[in-house]
């Protein structure tokens, strides 16, 4: 009897590509040129928040404090993350520190981390201007965040790439082929 290759029963669940690493590791800038070679939406937590907020990060920070922004942050994950077209979504640094976005993120595609070590985060990110996490103390507060952010990202992440001293588009490409598994899945 001939063995006929059937196609599956059920078409494959659409899958994100979920960019997670420190502010300034190039999420939003990678993501878009991801996007645009896999001819997908790009998705960005906090540009959701701004929206759905009409507010800046910062002045959310400002006026509310940083509980309100991770509760609109956790909602606009949650939209965001819902959304049926499968999509490149650039997860804020902070927002996997809560154990439910987590879960989310996890269950909802192949997670990127980009890693940059925070003494070259410092050195992209300068003075820290319009990030209201980083305060008076940039270099310091950016090593404490890596500290406790790393195990989160490393335990989360699927695939990880060092993306210190590299273009935006090469580390596109990367992100595109680890998309794309072993199985060319995306
Ligand atoms: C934050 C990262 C920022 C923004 C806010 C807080 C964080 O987003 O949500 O300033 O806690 O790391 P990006 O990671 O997109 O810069």
């Amino acid at each position: 009897m001939l063995a006929l290759a059937l196609p599956p029963v059920n078409p494959p669940v659409p899958e994100h590509v979920l960019l997670v690493g420190m502010m300034g590791s190039g999420k939003s800038t990678v993501g878009r040129i991801v996007a645009s070679r896999l001819r997908r939406p790009f998705l960005d937590s906090d540009a959701d928040v701004e929206r759905r907020t009409g507010k800046s990060v910062p002045e959310i920070f400002a006026e509310r404090g940083e509980r309100a922004f991770r509760a609109e942050e956790r909602a606009a994950l949650g939209t965001v993350l819902a959304c049926g077209v499968p999509s490149v979504v650039a997860v804020a640094g902070g927002a996997v520190l809560d154990p439910e976005v987590r879960r989310r993120v996890r269950s909802a595609g192949v997670v990127v981390w980009l890693d940059v070590a925070p003494s070259a985060l410092f050195r992209r990110i300068g003075n820290g201007a319009g990030r209201p996490l980083l305060g008076t103390d940039p270099a310091g507060t950016l090593a404490r965040l890596d500290s406790i952010r790393r195990p989160v990202y490393r335990e989360l992440a699927d695939v990880v790439i060092d993306v210190a001293c590299r273009r935006p588009d090469a580390i596109a490409e990367e992100v595109v082929r680890a998309s794309r598994g072993p199985l060319g899945a995306v």
